[in-house]
């Protein structure tokens, strides 16, 4: 529905969260393997060396809540070092696929009480702050998830996630570091093109869940680094010029040669600017956990 709204600004876009159906959850899982993304095995290694110093901050005993928990890879891992000191796990995920792997995962291991979210994050926020039970929440935002707002809304979502909290409770973030541009440009626009795949099969989504018209050869996947905004900037550059027509959003789009649409932004953070941004939101002073060679940062919020 917001398909067509977001098609028709300038320049082009899509809304990103459109990424994610089942066969988009697995190409990102793909892509959290490659050689050149590191951002999922470093904070992987972060999580599980720094698990119990982590923990250790926090009072118990304790609830998780990850927004956006993919997989579920991550929450395992904090969940196999923290213990007994869990008590209900709640999920959050815009992909159904998402979430029951992520199930299937928390299932092998000591029994938690799961709960499951299917929404947006905005949406499962807000449960939360409604649906609160004994103890403490830890709240994960991790996989540089935050980066893929533009700062007005990075700064909003801090304060959405600060506003369903409570004294006790606390923010896990993830954030990806600036590095050099040679560096993003293979992150994010790989040799083997599994990047380029994820990208441009929110097009043959949009074909088969939308009725659209979308030849898939007829866009060609960009990653683009801005320096001014910290950024990269993901683009589906039209290959000529083509008429697209979407049927359930009823709508006709022309697209020039060279035009393109804006499918997704990842910005990059200096470990003090996510400190400040933080404090900001209104939580106390953050405590980093850096890996200085992948060049990525968890911060620990506390309320
Ligand atoms: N949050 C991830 C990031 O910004 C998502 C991501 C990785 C992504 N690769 C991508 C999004 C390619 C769109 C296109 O790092």
């Amino acid at each position: 529905a917001d398909v067509a709204e977001y098609l028709q600004r300038t320049p082009r876009q899509l809304p990103s969260r459109y990424f994610y159906d089942a066969l988009g959850s697995a190409l990102f899982d793909a892509i959290c393997r490659l050689p050149w993304y590191r951002v999922t095995r470093a904070e992987t290694a972060l999580l599980s060396r720094y698990a119990r110093q982590i923990l250790e901050r926090l009072p118990r005993p304790l609830n998780i809540s990850e927004l956006g928990c993919g997989n579920g890879e991550k929450l395992a891992i904090l969940l196999e070092r923290g213990g007994e000191r869990f008590r209900r796990v709640h999920l959050i995920d815009i992909s159904p696929a998402a979430l029951l792997s992520a199930r299937a995962r928390l299932a092998t291991l000591p029994a938690n009480p799961v709960t499951t979210f299917h929404g947006t994050y905005e949406e499962g926020l807000a449960r939360l702050a409604t649906h609160r039970s004994q103890g403490s929440w830890l709240v994960l935002f991790l996989g540089s998830n935050i980066g893929n707002f533009d700062p007005p809304a990075a700064r909003d979502m801090l304060r959405r996630i600060r506003g369903s909290l409570v004294e006790g409770d606390a923010l896990l973030l993830g954030t990806d570091l600036v590095k050099s541009p040679r560096v993003l440009q293979l992150a994010y626009d790989d040799p083997l093109q599994v990047t380029a795949a994820f990208n441009r099969n929110l097009l043959r989504r949009i074909n088969d869940e939308a009725g659209g018209t979308f030849d898939l050869d007829g866009f060609a996947h960009r990653a683009r680094w801005n320096p001014q905004h910290s950024r990269v900037e993901m683009h589906l550059v039209s290959t000529r010029q083509q008429l697209v027509r979407i049927a359930a959003a009823d709508l006709e789009v022309e697209f020039q040669k060279d035009e393109w649409i804006w499918t997704e932004s990842s910005y990059k953070y200096e470990p003090a600017h996510v400190l400040s941004e933080g404090c900001q939101a209104g939580f106390l002073d953050g405590e980093q956990w850096i890996d200085e060679d992948a060049r990525f940062a968890l911060t620990l919020f506390k309320v």
